[in-house]
């Protein structure tokens, strides 16, 4: 447990990249936007951005045809362009103005412009208040206005309701009210877009489920854009800690042949089947058969079966076997007939792959990674940590403070199996050596065994586990290793990969799979092999960990599950 307990610095030095690129960032001036706002589609930072190819092609005209004076003339507006490319940051928002130690305080006396989308407006007789929220940060401004101010008018005709879109200018001022450090008195304010009243997302609160029909309308929601925006942060996170560690990002194909883990819940990609226009009407003896009256699929986009990927590992190894340490972060497919609170037939997901590494090289990297990524949020989400603390999750602050702080749980699968045949609890699935661990039982193992800490077991019995992990010499069992966490269970799935050729194509052989279509991942066995590992963590699993939002169909915007395609 050593291993899997040293610190993420530890694994490489590091990097001053992304330092460097937010001091740049940080030099950008910041000066209130002009009014009035000018129309859609005019912004003037759509216009200032140089299209780079369109530019350097008429360079390259000019060079042609001679024409110097043409060319001074055009590098000048280009460096012109260039210095204006910056002002795309010149808009403050919300967390700008408020997201500092002092709320705001610091930029009182100041003329700043706010817009986004009002949450709330009360009018008294002499004043309106407006609570303007624009996404970046779960306060709102609160926006205090009288009737002198340019625009009123549009408060008195109705013009400004809940969900309109507003551009307001105003003095930042010390605020009369005990929720805010500060508030904006509003000089001028401008509708940007009207609200028609059949808005749905009203101050009144209403069920996830409700919301879940409203996917397009949820993020302006406290909750859904607290979860936006820590969805990002550890993404964000994931980057700088593999980044960090040394680690290369590599895009896995999405369109794949092969099923890395043989479960036969692959999306099939086709056009034998026609395009969406003409789905509707399309009758099944359209699609091309062989005289065996089986499906041809040499006729089919890709000249055989094609599916979307359900893991990115096989690709990640190939890298991982020359680059040594790399990542794949993207979107994976199951077609799984799963209605659970933690299953998605499209969810993004993170793979790491080292070299020259076994399975507790990969323990220490996943513990390491989860930490780091934990520990980011924390620190740089607190104000949306607060509000889950609040209102999702009461105390989830603590725990996962502990999961930064402490030592995560090992143990091996046949351990893992004696605790849950000692355990008082009645399970649903019954427990024996050779079982698949179900959710009850890894959820009973992390939250009441071990008091919510997270758990790692290691060593499957082979017959449940994948065609790639590395055989143990019990003959048994594999190196495999599940991550379990409290409320998700199963947040990571990893292994030590079957580097021995004769090993890997026996095991293809009994799992009757076909060893031709691995042709390419049995060559990493015959060049060059090296043990290595790596793991596959579930990206909205991981928000519903960071979160304690309940179900994973609000962990991802737009969630995919059977029966249900929306938006
Ligand atoms: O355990 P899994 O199936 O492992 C793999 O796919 C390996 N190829 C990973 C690797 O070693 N590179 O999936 C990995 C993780 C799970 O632990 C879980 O967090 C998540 O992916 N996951 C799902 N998340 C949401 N919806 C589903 N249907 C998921 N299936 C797996
Ligand atoms: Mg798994």
């Amino acid at each position: 447990m050593a291993a899997a307990a040293a610190p993420a610095a530890s694994l490489r030095s590091k990097s001053c990249l992304t330092l460097r690129f937010i001091s740049i960032c940080s030099k950008i001036p910041t000066k209130p936007r002009a009014f009035p706002p000018v129309p859609r589609g005019h912004f003037p930072f759509s216009s200032a951005i140089p299209r780079r190819g369109c530019f350097s092609s008429v360079i390259a005209r000019a060079l042609h045809s001679g024409e110097t004076t043409k060319m001074e003339a055009l590098e000048k507006k280009g460096s012109e362009m260039a210095s204006k490319v910056g002002e795309f940051r010149k808009k403050l928002k919300i967390a700008d103005i408020k997201g500092g130690p002092d709320e705001g305080l610091n930029r009182v006396g100041q003329t700043l412009v706010v817009a986004g989308w009002v949450r709330t407006l009360r009018a008294q007789s002499s004043i309106t208040f407006i609570e303007v929220n624009d996404g970046s940060c779960l306060s709102n401004m609160q926006c205090v206005m009288d009737s002198d101010a340019e625009g009123y008018d549009q408060v008195e005709s109705g013009l400004i309701s809940t969900g309109a879109s507003i551009w307001v200018q105003g003095v930042l001022v010390t605020s009369q009210g005990s929720k805010q450090k500060v508030e904006l008195k509003v000089d001028k304010i401008v509708v940007v877009g009207q609200c028609d009243p059949s808005f749905p997302i009203q101050k009144k609160r209403v069920s996830r489920e409700f919301l879940r029909s409203k996917a397009h309308l949820r993020p302006r929601t406290n909750t859904f854009g607290a979860v936006a925006r820590v969805r990002n942060a550890l993404a964000y996170a994931t980057h700088k800690f593999f980044q960090e560690n040394g680690f290369v990002w590599i895009s896995s194909p999405i369109i794949t042949a092969s099923d890395c883990e043989g479960a036969g819940e692959q999306f099939c990609v086709t056009t034998l089947i026609p395009s969406s226009q003409e789905a509707d009407h399309s009758p099944v003896d359209a699609i091309p058969k062989t005289e065996d009256g089986l499906v041809d699929w040499s006729q089919d986009f890709f000249g055989k079966p094609a599916f979307l990927t359900v893991s990115g590992q096989l690709n990640g190894e190939t890298y991982a076997t020359a680059l040594s340490d790399v990542y794949t972060f993207g979107p994976t497919f199951r077609a799984e007939n799963s209605h659970t609170s933690r299953h998605l037939a499209e969810f993004w997901m993170i793979e790491p792959e080292l070299a020259f590494a076994d399975l507790n090289d990969d323990m220490a990297c996943a513990t390491a990674y989860l930490q780091y990524v934990v520990r980011h949020v924390l620190e740089n989400c607190k104000e949306d940590m607060d509000f889950f603390n609040t209102w999702i999750e009461k105390g989830i602050i603590d725990r996962l403070t502990d999961v930064v702080e402490k030592d995560f749980v090992q143990l091996t699968y046949t351990e893992a199996i004696k605790l849950l045949l000692r355990a008082k609890k009645k399970f649903e699935f019954p427990v024996k050596w050779g079982c698949d661990l179900q959710s009850e039982h890894e959820r009973y193992i992390t939250e009441q065994e071990f008091n919510g800490c997270p758990v790692i077991i290691r060593d499957y019995p082979k017959e449940i586990k994948a065609f790639y992990m590395r055989q143990n010499d019990d003959g048994n069992t594999v190196a495999a290793m599940d991550m379990l966490v409290p409320r998700v269970g199963e947040l990571i799935g990893g292994s030590q990969r079957e580097d021995r050729l004769d090993y890997l194509e026996n095991r293809l052989d009994e799992l009757k799979l076909n060893r031709d279509s691995y042709w390419w991942y049995l060559d990493l066995r015959r060049y060059g092999s090296v043990p290595h590992a790596g793991f596959g963590l579930g990206f909205e699993r991981l928000v519903q960990f960071a979160t304690g939002i309940e179900n994973i169909r609000d962990a991802i915007p737009f969630p995919r599950t059977p029966g249900s395609a929306e938006f």
